[in-house]
C-alpha cells in the first residue's frame, strides 16, 4: 500500500511538473517510467535464447568496456537478471527491427522478433545506464516499446574525393549502430578517385586511386579555388579489407550499399582505361573538383561489358540486395559531341540524351536483376533535365526507368518525389537542402537537420510506403582530414537518426538538444 502511494505521488508529481524525458536518441515509440531501479551487481548474468549468442556477447563487451560491469552469458530462460529473448509474435506490431525493454529492481528484459531488434534494445539500454553519486550503476524502471518509422536510415560516405581508411569507417559504423542507423552507403568511385580493388581491371586502382595534387578550399566557394596542395593523394580498399568492413557492419546490423558511379563522375576509371571515355583521350585523375569531365561511352558494347564485369565483382563482394550505380550529373553535352553516340542513338531510335541515360540505366538494371539484386540511383536516372549541362529538349523519355529501381532523390523540385512515387518507384529522400553534410552549419543548422521529414507534405497517403526513408550524405571535396569530416557529421548525424527512427509525434527539438548535449559531452 505504501509502495502504491509513493507510485501515485510520483505520477501526480510528474503530471504536475512535467516528467523529464529520458535521454535516448533516437527517441522510442513509447516510454513509461516505473519507479524502481535495477542495480548492477559485482557480477551479472545475461540469459539469452538460442540465436542470440552474438548479441549476448556484444552486450557483455559493451557493459565491460563502457561501464566496467562484469557479466556471464548463458543460454537459458529466466525471469531475473539481464534477459535477451526472441519472440516471433512481436513481428506483427514491431516489425523486423522493433523491441521491447522492461526493467525493474529484479530484471532488465529485452525482447524482439529478430536479433536486429535485440541489438537495438541493447543500444537503448546503453543510453539508460547511469552511475549514481555513490558509484552504483543503475537502470531506472521503464517499459519501452519501440520500432523505427522508416526501414532505410542511411549515412553516405564519399571516399572517392578523400580516402579515409578502415578505422575511420569502423568508427562511423560504431556511431551509426549506437544511433540505430542501418544503411552505410559507400561512395567508392568518382572523378577524383577509384577506391575499390577490381581484380579483372587492376589499373582501376593502380592508376585511378592516385592523384598528383588537389584543389584546396571550403564549401561553397571551393569550386572557384585556384589553390592546389601539390601533394599526392592515394588510397583504396582491397577486396579482403572490404570483406572485413562488411563483416564489422553486419555485426552492427548495418547493410553496406556500394556505389559505383556510371556513366558520369567517371574520370578516375577513364584515366586508368582511356577507351572507356567518349573522347578516348589519355587523362590524369583530376585534382580539380566539379562536374567538368568526360563520361563513359555507353554506345560502345565493350564499355558496357566492362561495367558489368566490375559489377559482377562488386555484387560477389557485397551481400546487400541493393547496388547503387550513381547516375547523377552526367554531362550529356559530351555525348552530344560524339559521332559514335549519335549513330548509336539513331540506330536504336533513342530520341534524346536523357533517354540514352535511361536506356543505359535500364540495361544495367536488367543485368543487376539477373543476379538477384536491385538497382538504385540518384534521381537524374529518371531522365529529368536538372542541370545547366542537360537540356529540357533532351529530356524526352519514351521508355521509362525500370519500376523496380530505387530512386534516391537529391535535386530538383520535391514534386519529383511525387512523380517517382506515382510511377511506382521506391524512394530514398536525400534532398540536398536538408541532408547534405558537406553544407556547413550556417546552411544546415542542427535544427534544420532535425526538422527534415522524408515524406513530402503533399504526397498522397497511398504512396507513403514507397518512401523507404532517408539518406544523409558526407560528400568529400572539402574534408581532407578525419577531423574536418567529423566536425560536419556530429552531432547532425544524431538528428538524422531521429528523423529516420522516431515518429513525428514523438519528435521534440528541445528534448533532443538536451540529450544530444549529454551524448556528445566530452
Ligand atoms: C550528388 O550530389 N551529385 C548526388
Amino acid at each position: 500500500m505504501i509502495k502504491y502511494k509513493v507510485l501515485l505521488f510520483s505520477m501526480l508529481f510528474s503530471l504536475a511538473f512535467g516528467a523529464k524525458a529520458l535521454d535516448i536518441i533516437p527517441y522510442p515509440s513509447s516510454v513509461e517510467e516505473k519507479g524502481t531501479n535495477f542495480t548492477f551487481k559485482s557480477t551479472n548474468e545475461i540469459h539469452y535464447s538460442a540465436d542470440l549468442k552474438k548479441e549476448a556477447n556484444s552486450l557483455q563487451e559493451l557493459l565491460s568496456k563502457n561501464f566496467s560491469i562484469s557479466s556471464k552469458a548463458k543460454i537459458r530462460t529466466s525471469s531475473s537478471g539481464i534477459i535477451l529473448s526472441l519472440d516471433q509474435s512481436l513481428k506483427t506490431d514491431l516489425g523486423e527491427e522493433g523491441y521491447t525493454l522492461n526493467s525493474d529492481h529484479n530484471k532488465i528484459e529485452i525482447k524482439a522478433a529478430t536479433p536486429a531488434g535485440i541489438f537495438y534494445g541493447i543500444q537503448t539500454l546503453k543510453q539508460l545506464i547511469k552511475v549514481t553519486n555513490s558509484g552504483e550503476k543503475i537502470v531506472s524502471g521503464v517499459a519501452i516499446v519501440d520500432h523505427p518509422r522508416f526501414p532505410w536510415r542511411a549515412f553516405m560516405l564519399d571516399e572517392a574525393r578523400y580516402f579515409k581508411g578502415e578505422q575511420a569507417v569502423k568508427d562511423i559504423l560504431d556511431e551509426m549502430a549506437r544511433l540505430k542507423m542501418n544503411t552505410f552507403h559507400w561512395h567508392l568511385t568518382d572523378d577524383a578517385g577509384w577506391r575499390i580493388e577490381i581484380k579483372k581491371y587492376p589499373l582501376l586502382t593502380k592508376v585511378g586511386s592516385r592523384r598528383d595534387s588537389t584543389q584546396v578550399g571550403v564549401w561553397p566557394s571551393g569550386w572557384e579555388s585556384k589553390v592546389y596542395d601539390g601533394k599526392v593523394h592515394e588510397g583504396f580498399y582491397t577486396q579482403k579489407q572490404i570483406k572485413e568492413i562488411i563483416k564489422y557492419a553486419a555485426e552492427r546490423h548495418i547493410t553496406i550499399i556500394p556505389e559505383i558511379e556510371m556513366p558520369g563522375h567517371s574520370s578516375a576509371a577513364i584515366a586508368a582505361y582511356p577507351w572507356l571515355g567518349v573522347k578516348n583521350s589519355v587523362i590524369k585523375v583530376p585534382g580539380t573538383f566539379g562536374v567538368r569531365y568526360d563520361v563513359f561511352n555507353v554506345a560502345d558494347p565493350r564499355v558496357r561489358d566492362f561495367l558489368k564485369n566490375v559489377l559482377v565483382e562488386v555484387m560477389d563482394l557485397f551481400p546487400s540486395k541493393v547496388i547503387h550505380i550513381g547516375g547523377d550529373e552526367v554531362r550529356h553535352d559530351h555525348w552530344k559531341e560524339s559521332e559514335m553516340v549519335n549513330a548509336f542513338m539513331k540506330e536504336n531510335q533513342i530520341a534524346s540524351y536523357a533517354e540514352l541515360q535511361v536506356w543505359f540505366t535500364n540495361d544495367i538494371s536488367r543485368f543487376v536483376e539477373s543476379k538477384g539484386k536491385r538497382m538504385m540511383g540518384w534521381n537524374e536516372i529518371m531522365g529529368n533535365s536538372l542541370h545547366h549541362f542537360t537540356s529540357e529538349d533532351d529530356a524526352l523519355i519514351k521508355k521509362p526507368l525500370a519500376k523496380n529501381t530505387i530512386v534516391q532523390f537529391w535535386v530538383g523540385n520535391t514534386n519529383l518525389i511525387n512523380d517517382a512515387a506515382e510511377k511506382g518507384h521506391d524512394i530514398v529522400n536525400s534532398y540536398h537542402e536538408y541532408t547534405y553534410l558537406d553544407y556547413d552549419l550556417n546552411k544546415i543548422p542542427l535544427s534544420k537537420s532535425y526538422s527534415f521529414d522524408p515524406i513530402p507534405k503533399d504526397l498522397a497517403a497511398t504512396y507513403h510506403r514507397q518512401i523507404l526513408g532517408l539518406g544523409t550524405q558526407m560528400w568529400g571535396e572539402w574534408i581532407p582530414t578525419i577531423e574536418s569530416m567529423n566536425k560536419l557529421i556530429y552531432p547532425r548525424l544524431a538528428a538524422y537518426a531521429e528523423v529516420g527512427w522516431t515518429e513525428v509525434n514523438n519528435k521534440d527539438y528541445d528534448r533532443f538538444l538536451r540529450s544530444v548535449d549529454k551524448i556528445y559531452a566530452k
